[in-house]
């Protein structure tokens, strides 16, 4: 369908839920404290696509976007690789806690899809 209703409420703090939406996985973390402090003290300005944290998300405790590998399109894992984020089995690409490519072949962030929150724990994807 074109849009996918989210009900926040019932993800941890810490945790990861992948819903789909227009047959692609959708990554959504509800980052800690500490996951938040290290995404927006990144030295974005040298990462290979640029792009700080307040960029790549609405409200710093929800990460929103798509699970699918900049490089060729696999799914990447979650709670994996060097930088605390995701990593791509494929190729070896590691993202960080913002979803940003840091490492391996990706050349791009996960991308962030539209979305909207409309209300304090609810989020639309679409
Ligand atoms: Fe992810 Fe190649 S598809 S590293």
């Amino acid at each position: 369908q074109a849009k996918v209703e989210i009900d926040l409420a019932s993800i941890p703090i810490g945790k990861n839920v992948i819903v789909k939406w227009r047959g692609k996985p959708v990554f959504i973390r509800h980052r800690t404290e500490d996951e938040i402090k290290d995404a927006e003290d990144t030295e974005w300005q040298k990462l290979r696509d640029p792009q700080p944290d307040s960029d790549r998300v609405q409200k710093p405790e929800w990460l929103i976007m798509l699970g699918v590998c900049t490089h060729l399109g696999c799914v990447p894992i979650g709670e994996a690789g060097d930088f605390g984020g995701w990593f791509c089995p494929c190729h070896g690409s590691h993202y960080d806690i913002s979803g940003r490519a840091r490492k391996g072949p990706a050349p791009l962030n996960l991308e962030i899809p539209a979305y909207e929150f409309t209300g304090e724990e609810a989020v639309v994807i679409g």
